[in-house]
């Protein structure tokens, strides 16, 4: 997976991507992140890369050229890769679709990614017409740019990415995948606190554990998510825990 950034920011996508797994995947080649700074691409003596909003208002906006520039750049070393394919340019605002797991799995299957992060109060519509092609947000938020966002798809993405967690099983079984949020986890000591680990963990017995790991899961997502269990694929016995759950739950 390639990554490109175009960002005011670069520092920031760099420092955040080369701590722990990101930063481990990138070392080992599973991962490449290029930053490729909007400001380089100022047309004017001073640097900028903002202006007035036509008809006046309050903030700044950043202008078309340098961030179409930007792009043309990048586009330039992509291109020789592989000219057929369109390569996916995400700009990152609080306007665009909701990121998902779903939305993850998808973006871990193309070859490049760009992300376009805006600042000020956006960016000018003409150069998003002309280069973008997927809108999205990580939430009904507004954040001060579009780093953090940026940030937070490319960690998702890239924990999908064949090679970057060492344990392939991880990606599958944890939360969201089936609907389902994942089942709470023990380690050492086996009493802590007073608190004994749940007995069935340390029995060894197998087939007893799958059933407790998919009854957690569950019960922790019907306490704790029941929107998601819309799309679950339960047994009747399991539609019957729910109801205990919630329905004990409505009486507390
Ligand atoms: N830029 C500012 N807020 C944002 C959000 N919630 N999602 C994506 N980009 C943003």
């Amino acid at each position: 997976m390639n990554f490109h950034v175009m960002t005011l920011f670069p520092e920031m996508i760099e420092q955040a991507m080369s701590a722990s797994i990101t930063g481990r995947a990138l070392q080992a080649g599973y991962l490449n992140l290029e930053t490729v700074n909007i400001r380089d691409f100022s047309e004017n003596k001073h640097n900028r890369v903002d202006d007035y909003p036509y008809g006046g208002g309050a903030g700044m906006v950043m202008q078309a050229g340098p961030v179409y520039h930007c792009y043309q750049d990048i586009m330039s070393r992509i291109a020789q890769k592989h000219a057929e394919q369109k390569t996916k340019v995400i700009y990152l605002t609080p306007q665009g679709t909701v990121f998902t797991q779903k939305m993850a799995e998808d973006y871990a299957k193309e070859d490049d990614l760009i992300f376009l992060c805006g600042h000020y109060e956006g960016i000018d519509e003409r150069v998003l017409e002309e280069i973008v092609t997927d809108y999205v947000s990580i939430g009904d938020y507004v954040l001060t740019g579009g780093e953090l966002p940026a940030l937070v798809m490319m960690d998702t993405i890239s924990r999908l990415v064949p090679g970057v967690l060492n344990n392939e099983a991880s990606a599958e079984t944890e939360s969201f995948s089936g609907h389902l949020l994942e089942y709470p986890q023990y380690t050492r000591p086996s009493v802590w606190r007073g608190k004994e680990v749940p007995p069935v963990l340390l029995s060894g017995h197998h087939l007893n554990l799958q059933k407790w790991y998919r009854e957690q899961s569950v019960i922790r997502t019907a306490q704790r998510r029941p929107d998601l269990l819309e799309r679950a694929d339960l047994t009747p016995e399991e539609w019957r825990l729910v109801r205990q759950v919630l329905g004990e739950e409505s009486y507390e």
